[in-house]
């Protein structure tokens, strides 16, 4: 067992944060052998009842949760910031190009390791990834992954439609393919599979229909796709599927509805479409450094809080534009502020938090295992230095409230807030 002394910060039910001033983290191994929160609370009740536990003291310092980044695409971490019109010439011009390349073994185990070091870096410990369509990059992905202990989900892109040579698929061959990853890899560790049908465009009906049968034989396994991002995106659908209700229809009428299934931005949505997410159990990433980049619009929050569907927030690297779990929440709140219809719906600082750790942990189904330094979830945590900058130095001297602080933390912060990244079960 270990102990960390420091400041606390944590979530409740309620998705309020918790901060414990002089706070202790308690870290061993549960009935399992992994590495948990075996107590977290003030320093000054809880130190007694653990003699012997050596503890290392951290003044100054706050101790989060690691960051949940519930979309990302590893091989787009190279055409971050490429500058285009929106999503469609955005994707024809850098992403499949950019991806082409992940054939290669070699080129995808390079950026695969620096992918997990840059997540790392900024603070995430758990993240649901996009590879590419040809399996060496799930390979390389789930490998690097499981060289660092990192708790990574991810999955080889269909795409057999609309795609250019050297990322198109095969629809039956891009099945077997997905189920021999699914065999390899979910589970192993703490790696966890995605069924990967990049969106509606890009897969025949066959391999949504295919998909959605790997779906259903597989019910723990993920499901990751894209969906009502951009507005030229929906025309193109519907020109598709000239009877679908809506753009989320098709999913739903192919199977791809489920808990466990993640569909990143939601944006151009109406109550229909948010009553189906509810009553599927189906979760949105929202992406808004992505959105705004790309110009996509506004996730509504209001609608979404209304209807009851889970969500999480994302980078959406490399349509979104940053690594850091700071810049992504800064960005919702921009998304809070101008997205809204009435106003007074801002979201606050807790909130924001909340839905890069423990709301995204939850929509991922993954409460209680990662996402909160609470009793019993694996030990993943950050070290953060309020510190880190001369301007943070001097405004967390002056805040006044827990809310002040996270605030100033997100409006002002970076990857030089995160000092250290622990992976208990590594160490
Ligand atoms: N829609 C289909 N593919 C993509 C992608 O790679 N990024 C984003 N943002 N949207 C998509
Ligand atoms: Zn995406």
């Amino acid at each position: 067992m270990k102990a960390y002394r420091a400041a606390l910060l944590r979530f409740a039910d309620d998705r309020s944060a918790l901060f414990e001033e002089d706070g202790l983290l308690v870290v061993g191994p549960n009935h399992l052998g992994q590495q948990t929160v075996q107590a977290v609370g003030p320093y000054r009740t809880l130190a007694a009842q653990y003699p012997g536990v050596p503890v290392e003291h951290l003044p100054g310092r706050i101790l989060a949760p690691g960051f949940v980044d519930m979309h990302i695409h590893y091989p787009q971490t190279d055409i971050i910031g490429s500058p285009a019109d929106g999503l469609l010439p955005w994707l024809e011009n850098y992403t499949f190009p950019a991806e082409k390349r992940f054939s290669a073994p070699d080129h995808a185990a390079e950026v695969a390791a620096f992918f997990i070091a840059e997540l790392l870096r900024n603070g995430v410990t758990t993240a649901l990834a996009f590879a590419t369509s040809h399996p060496a990059s799930v390979h390389a992905l789930f490998a690097e992954a499981q060289k660092n202990s990192l708790r990574l989900i991810t999955g080889k892109v269909l795409q057999d439609q609309n795609s250019p040579d050297g990322v198109r698929d095969d629809t039956e061959q891009s099945l077997i393919d997905t189920e021999a990853l699914i065999q390899r890899w979910h589970g192993v560790d703490r790696l966890g599979y995605a069924i990967t049908p990049r969106f509606v465009p890009t897969s025949s009906a066959a391999q949504l229909r295919g998909a959605g049968v790997l779906a259903a034989r597989y019910p723990d396994v993920w499901l990751q796709s894209h969906v009502a991002e951009n507005l030229g995106e929906i025309a193109w659908v519907r020109s598709l599927y000239p009877d679908a209700r809506s753009y989320l229809a098709v999913y739903e009428a192919f199977g791809l509805l489920r808990p466990r299934a993640v569909y990143a931005h939601c944006i151009h949505f109406d109550d229909t479409d948010r009553a189906l997410m509810r009553d599927t159990g189906t979760v949105a990433a929202v992406s808004p450094t992505s959105n705004l980049f790309l110009g996509s619009g506004f996730f509504d929050y209001a609608g979404a809080d209304r209807a009851g569907f889970g969500y999480g927030l994302a980078s959406d690297v490399g349509g979104g534009t940053s690594f850091s779990p700071f810049h992504t929440m800064r960005a919702a709140y921009y998304v809070g502020r101008e997205g809204q219809t009435k106003p007074g719906l801002s979201l606050g600082p807790q909130n924001l938090w909340w839905q890069h750790t423990a709301g995204a942990a939850a929509a991922l189904g993954l409460g209680g295992v990662v996402g909160n330094l609470a009793v019993g979830c694996e030990a993943d945590f950050i070290v953060l230095n309020p510190q880190a900058t001369l301007l943070l130095a001097r405004k967390t001297a002056q805040v006044q409230s827990l809310d002040e602080l996270l605030f100033a933390l997100i409006i002002l912060g970076d990857d030089r807030v995160v000092e250290r990244t622990v992976i208990s079960c590594k160490n």
